[in-house]
């Protein structure tokens, strides 16, 4: 593979899936994951199927259905995880068993209260078992991030000889800055003498909203797998956003030049498509897929927009799947836009007429957040049935 190429590993199904009120049942998963067959993702993490039997039986329906991307199933390094995993992907056209353990001493001490030395034993113990069931087999360091880097690169090195292909080095809690992950991965693939055996990836959880940046830092120092979410949902503040990631390759290809194989035009049907299935909204100002990422209110920037698009955007609408960008008619509006809204409902209005409406729009505005094209039109009609300010002067004043 191209050393400028990165691996997209889609967990929405999984680490998304496990947030509160983002839980979604067989058919909506099968929904989703043909979504992410179309968006191009190469790694479809599709559950945790120890974790219940309809999650073992989502994972086995995804990967008998799904053939495009790489279908993973997540699993504890313990026996019976491995083997649950094993049996949900074995259908798939090219499977992966994601096995994972904290090695954090806090984790080691306080959660699962067993040695360094245990934790290396289950590491030998499971990479091993799950490279009975496929080839493709990736190792997570829990709270990598947090862990002591010796004993880390003792992990690292371990796992891959026991057959580990690729390495992930979750940023668990968040807690990293981009800094620290960049000189974090450069230390410890340059320090394991076997790191050219495996594919380097990143999981970065964004509690300090570090979460794309983290990514894109480990991505400097030599990850070519980045896991990640639409929407940036999964636990707690969620995941780095696989829109984020990709589109920062493609606008900035000039400082990153890394190609992926997303179709960036299915990017925001499938944001619309998770929020359609769990009821969640994505937040207004989030961005490439928030509802006011391609919307202007201001009239400075309505101007600029329809004048050039470019003054305002930097990237097209269209490129993201989003059909066109919106010019919202509220109290910062100026009257270019109104001008341009009234002609987009089908509206010549006369420069009196223009004056008019924009009072009145700019009071309606004072009142509710934003003018719709139907309150538009009802302004129109009520300015057009008004005398004219000459017919008035005319009749003069009333008695
Ligand atoms: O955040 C994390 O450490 C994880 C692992 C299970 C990969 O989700
Ligand atoms: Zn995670």
């Amino acid at each position: 593979m191209a050393d400028d190429r990165l691996i997209i590993f889609d967990t929405t199904l999984r680490d998304g899936e496990q947030a509160p009120g983002f839980s979604m049942n067989t058919p909506e998963k099968l929904r989703l994951a043909r979504q992410l067959q179309t968006l191009g993702v190469d790694v479809l993490e599709a559950g945790f199927p120890i974790a219940s039997s309809d999650d073992a039986e989502a994972v086995r329906l995804v990967a008998s259905e799904i053939t495009g991307p790489v279908i993973a199933a997540l699993a504890r390094c313990h026996r019976a995880d491995i083997e649950c995993a094993g049996e949900a992907v074995k259908a798939a056209k090219r499977a992966r068993i994601h096995t994972f353990i904290a090695t954090s001493d806090l984790h080691l001490e306080r959660k699962l209260r067993i040695s360094r030395e245990d934790c290396l034993q289950a590491v030998v113990d499971n990479v091993t078992l799950a490279r009975g069931y496929t080839d493709d087999v990736e190792f997570s360091a829990e709270d990598a991030t947090r862990t002591d880097p010796d004993f880390l690169c003792q992990v690292v090195e371990t796992a891959i000889a026991r057959g580990a292909t690729t390495i992930n080095l979750p940023d668990t809690v968040g807690y990293c800055t981009p800094e620290e992950i960049e000189h974090f991965f450069t230390d410890i693939i340059g320090r394991v003498p076997n790191a050219d055996k495996a594919v380097f990836s990143t999981h970065c959880h964004d509690d300090l909203g570090l979460a794309v940046a983290n990514t894109l830092a480990a991505v400097r120092a030599g990850c070519r797998q980045v896991e990640c979410t639409i929407n940036g949902v999964g636990e707690r503040a969620g995941n780095a956003s696989l829109e984020e990631i990709v589109m920062v390759t493609r606008v900035r290809a000039d400082l990153m030049p890394y190609t992926t194989h997303i179709e960036t035009t299915a990017l925001f049907p499938t944001s619309q498509l998770l929020t359609e299935l769990t009821s969640e909204p994505v937040q207004a100002n989030k961005a490439i897929v928030g509802r006011n990422a391609f919307a202007h209110e201001a009239g400075i920037h309505q101007d600029g927009v329809i004048k050039d698009r470019r003054t305002y955007e930097i990237m097209r609408p269209a490129d993201v799947g989003v059909a066109q960008s919106t010019l919202v008619l509220g109290k910062h509006s100026g009257r270019h836009a109104l001008k341009k809204r009234c002609e987009q409902i089908g509206v010549e209005l006369s420069r009196l007429e223009l004056d008019r409406v924009y009072r009145e729009m700019i009071n309606l505005a004072d009142k509710q957040k934003t003018v719709e094209d139907t309150d538009l039109s009802a302004i129109v009609d009520r300015v057009r049935a008004q005398p004219s300010e000459g017919a008035i002067q005319a009749a003069g004043p009333r008695a």
